[in-house]
């Protein structure tokens, strides 16, 4: 059995007994505030606190933006921001600063390195891969930079969660197709009505290695992070 990271989500640690497998790249996949930004956050913090550091490359929100939303949870620590053991990154400021065309294959790989040596990250975030995948103009190229992508972070011994943005209520995982067949994990995060509320809810759909539950299981967003509780026992069915 490899190592397994916890994400310092305790439902989902109890959900993939353990944790994430150490160099596993997990898609989360999700629409519009269903937690993917909370959730990775948790991962990135828990982890600085346990010694790893961790990078958020974010190509959708800018820092300052993130770290407002981020403060008032329980998990967020702003001394490891000072620290630069959590790095919030905005890549698009880096990519434009260093004056690489945001369709150069090799440029955005480039970027992605650099930010993971420069940082000693062993946590790797990035928000999202759909916005990056939007940049390549060259659609068949898509998979073979995601490829890429997942080769490079693998022999960068990075354990990573790449953020996916689906519309609502899909049966899909990405928006290329390819993203979730490349990743060696797929979380779900979806949201169902009842009674007029929009209820949010996690799904392991893949996680090669591990002998996971695929229980839907409700979620929630409190002030110490996120909370997940089996749907057979949360009684919204
Ligand atoms: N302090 C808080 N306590 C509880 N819930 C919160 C708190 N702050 C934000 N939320 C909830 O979290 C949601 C945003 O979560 P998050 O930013 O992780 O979503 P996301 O999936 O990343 O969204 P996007 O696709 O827009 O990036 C908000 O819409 C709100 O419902
Ligand atoms: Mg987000």
């Amino acid at each position: 059995m490899p190592e397994q990271l916890k994400t310092g989500i305790e439902g989902l640690d109890g959900i993939l007994e353990g944790g994430i497998p150490k160099g596993h790249c997990v898609l989360l996949a999700g629409s519009c505030g269903t937690g993917k930004t909370v959730m990775c956050q948790q991962f990135l913090f828990d982890g600085a606190r346990n010694g790893d550091n961790g990078v958020y490359i974010s190509l959708v929100e800018p820092m300052e933006k993130i770290i407002k939303n981020m403060s008032p949870f329980g998990f967020y620590d702003q001394k490891l921001v000072d620290e630069g053991k959590v790095k919030i990154v905005d890549m698009m400021q880096d990519t434009r600063l260093r004056g690489i065309e945001f369709n150069n294959i090799e440029g955005l790989l480039g970027i992605i390195r650099s930010i993971i040596d420069d940082n000693e990250a062993e946590r790797v975030v990035i928000d999202s891969v759909t916005a990056l995948c939007e940049n390549i103009q060259e659609k068949n190229n898509i998979r073979d930079f995601i490829l890429e992508l997942g080769f490079q972070l693998m022999y960068q011994e990075c354990t990573t969660i790449m953020i996916s943005e689906i519309p609502p209520q899909t049966f899909k995982y990405s928006v290329f197709g390819v993203e979730e067949f490349i990743a060696d994990g797929v979380v779900l995060l979806s949201e169902f009505e009842r009674k007029g509320e929009l209820i949010r809810a996690l799904q392991v759909i893949k996680m090669r290695g591990v002998a996971h539950s695929r229980n839907k299981h409700v979620m929630k967003i409190l002030d110490e992070g996120i909370n997940l509780i089996p749907m057979f026992r949360a009684g919204v069915e």
